[in-house]
């Protein structure tokens, strides 16, 4: 196994009309590659991490909010044994929704039912998980997390970024994605399809305390900034002001820029930088414009 992996041919085992399902073929390498005993797939789907761990004569449990799989819930059944790995395979937010469509009727505890305009909370629930499963690998067991991102109205939801890591980091693998159904979509050049997924390892090294990152998600804001040159400054508040303002204006708004403070004649010092910087051109007496990006 190397650090990226791909499988035009998706092998056998599990269902490939499941929407979603993985390559047996991913498994069998992580399965080859880390030689774990007893293995736990807590959203299992069509059955491929059973199908896999058959054919190599591997321990497993493996469970499913789909009744055919024990209408099992990850965020609050009991976890039936100790793993040294677990193949976690969650829904990507709301994507591909499986209650109601792939199995049953829709159900509240499906993960993929949480919409993308919740997003947080898919990731808070996604968290809770996480670590549930860490309490039942043994010392030294692994999880291993198969994730994507996910792209609507043109924002990014990136997944693997914005879920905790927790337990040792080990491995980030890159999986080509084939056969997906945004493969028959034309996106007419518009939109660069996502077409990898990512594979990522975590290692359990202690018995009490568990490694957590949280990325948090915050803001900054050009205006309150100390550290920002007289340059950008002005250009950002042309910028603010349409891409074009008189003077007074641009001294009022350069003004409420926190790096400009302390400048002793703040109304030269932006006449200095309209004067003498290419980004800037006059369009009448004391009325500047922001040149377009060529
Ligand atoms: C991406 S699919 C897994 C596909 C699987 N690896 C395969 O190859 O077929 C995600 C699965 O998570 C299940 N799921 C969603 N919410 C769940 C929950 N709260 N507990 C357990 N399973 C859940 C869905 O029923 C779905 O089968």
């Amino acid at each position: 196994m190397r650090s990226v992996v791909s499988y035009p041919e998706r092998g056998a085992g599990g269902n490939n009309m499941y929407r979603g399902n993985c390559s047996p073929r991913l498994l069998e390498d992580l399965f080859g590659f880390y030689k774990p005993k007893k293995v736990f797939d807590p959203m299992c789907g069509s059955g491929t991490t059973r199908d896999v761990c058959l054919k190599l004569g591997i321990h497993h449990d493996v469970l499913d909010l789909n009744p055919e799989f024990g209408g099992w819930d990850a965020l609050r059944d009991e976890i039936p044994g100790v793993y040294d790995m677990i193949f976690f395979h969650p829904p990507y937010s709301n994507i591909i929704k499986y209650s109601g469509h792939m199995w049953g009727n829709p159900d509240p505890r499906d993960l993929s039912q949480i919409p993308l305009e919740q997003y947080s909370q898919f990731i808070k629930k996604l968290s809770l998980i996480q670590k549930r499963l860490f309490t039942s690998l043994s010392r030294g067991g692994r999880l291993a997390i198969l994730v994507g991102d996910v792209k609507k109205n043109g924002k990014l939801y990136s997944i693997q970024r914005d879920m905790a890591w927790l337990g040792t980091p080990e491995q980030v693998v890159i999986k080509a994605q084939h056969n997906c159904w945004s493969d028959h979509v034309d996106y007419s050049g518009k939109f660069i399809p996502i077409c990898h997924e990512y594979l990522l390892i975590f290692r359990k090294d202690s018995c009490y305390i568990l490694p957590c990152t949280i990325s948090v998600s915050s803001e900054i804001n050009w205006k309150t900034e100390e550290k920002l040159s007289w340059r950008t400054a002005v250009r950002l508040a042309l910028e603010g002001l349409g891409g074009k303002a008189d003077l007074p204006k641009l001294y009022k708004e350069i003004k409420s820029f926190a790096a400009t403070k302390k400048h002793s004649d703040p109304e030269a010092k932006v006449r200095q930088i309209l004067q003498t910087k290419p980004e800037f051109y006059s369009v009448d007496r004391g009325i500047w414009r922001l040149k377009q990006v060529a």
